[in-house]
């Protein structure tokens, strides 16, 4: 849940605070509630930490400048143990004479334990944390060996639970030892300087060098070596790759959040995950998925699992994937996944749905399904991230980085790879669909031109949200693929504005979401295509009459020259004709504007929301 930085440089000047000021900066989004940074210099530790957002340690360095250095580390917090306080921000000291600092993301889960024997041998506690608990036992492990690695390498054979850690000693200087076990923690490479981070925003301003570690693994970073060892101290390696996010892609592109930033990339975010994945005769071919072809003829049951907003892609998914495939499709929260009893053998394909690649309930699902012998695939946007290293195979989004807490670019490229997966397995398994994904994949091409052509006409929907900033609550309905699009319209105003929305089946409706419609009730409705199937948009426009007739105040999600909506409609918002299943990708941005004007109209921190955090390593 947190944000780690370290350095290790030349040093002799503010080299050291500079870098890891700037990678905090680009982690900020990891966690925001408190910051720290501390530094070697001098055979001294030099420590600054405060609560709140990272102004907030600016302004303190600023008041009370650090020392040079050439060796630090940083973090920025979202509270798990202990609230967010300056006592319980990272760093955290250990050893008696406090020359040990070190930082952790994650959640040691025998800290009680651990606590109450240090506290007998006399160590005195000044934090809630369960971190500290790893500074004392690195720090005790040091006063014996004088070696950080080893230090580092005994006190994590004494941690249960999930974490990254980093730390420095006084007496250590050019020396960041870090470790990982369900956390993330990537290297990044420089000349005569070495970095580590949580992901490498924290470092892409000074190397596109970087190395992945493995899980249970100990980096030593020196300004010219990084050594690599497994928790059984054995020599290890990692794997090293070339970052081409630029850092440019990671700033707010001239609009003033990245929110705004992030749903007008949506167009790039779509093509780019089209990128690639077909032949010149335009058949699919997923060459990274790595797992065999007959593997994949054999499955009988496809779940999806997610949370949040990735678990609405999932659910978009299914209609897709089961049309085309005839494959029965189950989409669980994963956190729900992970704790009944499901049915999964080995014909199961298990697919997680995650942006940063480190939801750690969507994690522990995933090593569930992976323990029941399924196949595991991860949909993720983040390189070098866990989840996809605990899959059998990875099938990446494109859609940069995402900064803003609410996810909104990662989901259309989340829907756009399961329909990538889904037409793929349609080719592979023959059927009806087989000769027909290469046309769906060339409507698919036409989406992103689509999605450009509603950001350029949300004028209006900007002034609705406008005047909508003092509404208590709002109602979404939708219908098939529709359905998911309300629940996440009805997601993102929670989100974003704090507004209590709800988003319903809209067939559902008179069964009793009906009895919240009173005069004024804003419900927006999203309509299906009038090409759709079985009637279904006959059957919509039907359930706008019966809230109509009953006060509601109607904004309705329709096609371009669809009719039969406007004497039902007191706001139309049109969107391109778009094949039906094709359509969330297209219906759902004018919600993702709407809940983002209204939320800015109410003087709202679009990108970093309270209580949320973009990255939720904890279950
Ligand atoms: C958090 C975020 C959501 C996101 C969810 C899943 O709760 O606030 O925006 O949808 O995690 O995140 P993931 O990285 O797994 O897609």
């Amino acid at each position: 849940m947190c944000g780690i930085v370290g350095y290790v440089g030349a040093g002799g000047d503010g080299t050291a605070l500079d870098v890891i000021m700037e990678g905090l900066a680009r982690l900020e989004y990891r966690g925001y509630d408190s910051a720290g940074v501390a530094l070697v210099s001098n055979g001294e530790i030099a420590l600054q930490k405060k609560a709140g957002k990272l102004v907030n340690l600016r302004e303190a360095i600023a008041a009370n400048p650090m020392p040079p250095s050439g060796t630090a580390i940083g973090h920025t917090r979202w509270a798990t143990h202990g609230g967010p306080t300056d006592h319980n921000a990272h760093p955290h000291l250990g050893g008696p004479d406090l020359r040990l600092a070190l930082i952790h993301n994650g959640i040691i889960e025998n800290f009680h334990a651990l606590k109450s024997r240090l506290v007998d041998d006399g160590v005195v506690f000044t934090s809630e944390t369960d971190t500290e608990v790893a500074a004392h036992l690195v720090a005790r492990e040091y006063a014996a060996s004088g070696d950080l690695t080893g230090a580092m390498l005994a006190a994590v054979a004494q941690l249960e639970g999930a974490f990254t850690l980093l730390a420095v000693h006084a007496d250590a200087p050019g020396v960041v030892v870090g470790a990982r076990r369900n956390s993330p923690l990537v290297v990044g490479l420089g000349t005569g300087e070495n970095f580590l981070g949580s992901d490498v925003a924290a470092f892409i301003g000074h190397t596109r060098e970087a190395m992945e570690l493995g899980q249970d693994q100990i980096v030593t970073i020196t300004p010219d070596s990084v050594t690599v060892i497994g928790f059984d101290g054995e020599p290890a390696e990692g794997r090293r790759f070339h970052v081409d996010w630029d850092a440019a892609a990671a700033e707010k592109g001239g609009y003033p959040n990245y929110m705004t930033k992030e749903i007008h990339d949506q167009p790039r975010a779509v093509a780019d995950t089209l990128l690639g994945r077909t032949d010149a005769f335009g058949a699919l071919v997923l060459d990274e998925l790595r797992i065999s072809e007959d593997a994949l003829r054999a499955v009988d049951k496809i779940v999806f699992i997610a949370c949040g907003t990735a678990a609405y892609a999932g659910m978009i998914a299914k209609y897709a994937i089961e049309h085309w495939t005839r494959i029965p499709c189950e989409v669980e929260l994963a956190h729900e996944f992970r704790y009944r009893d499901p049915v999964i053998d080995a014909k199961t394909l298990v697919v997680s749905i995650s942006q940063s690649g480190e939801t750690m309930d969507t994690l522990m699902a995933v090593k569930h399904a992976s323990d029941l012998g399924a196949l595991t695939i991860s949909i993720c946007n983040t390189h070098g991230s866990t989840i996809p290293r605990e899959s059998d195979a990875v099938l990446y989004t494109h859609a940069g980085p995402e900064i803003a807490v609410a996810s909104t670019k990662a989901f259309l490229a989340q829907i756009t790879a399961t329909y990538i997966l889904g037409l793929y397995l349609a080719q592979l398994r023959g059927g009806t669909y087989a000769d027909e994904a290469q046309a769906v994949m060339k409507d698919m091409h036409e989406v992103p031109a689509k999605i450009q052509a509603v950001l350029d006409s949300m004028d209006r929907v900007r002034e609705i949200a406008r005047f909508m900033a003092d509404t208590r609550a709002v109602l979404f309905l939708g219908r098939h693929v529709g359905y998911p699009v309300a629940l996440e319209g009805a997601l993102k105003l929670k989100e974003l504005a704090y507004i209590h929305a709800e988003g319903f089946a809209a067939g559902e409706l008179k069964h009793g979401p009906i009895a919240l419609i009173e005069p004024g009730q804003p419900v927006f409705v999203i309509v299906p295509s009038p090409s759709s199937e079985h009637g279904l948009h006959a059957k919509v426009v039907s359930n706008i009459q019966e809230i109509r007739a009953r006060g509601a105040r109607t904004i309705v999600i329709a096609e371009e020259g669809d009719e039969d909506v406007v004497p039902f409609a007191d706001e139309i918002v049109r969107v391109p004709a778009t094949p039906p299943l094709l359509a969330p990708l297209v219906t759902v941005v004018p919600l993702q504007v709407f809940a983002c004007e209204l939320a800015n109209a109410k003087g709202l921190d679009v990108d970093q929301p309270r209580n949320l955090a973009k990255s939720v390593t904890v279950e």
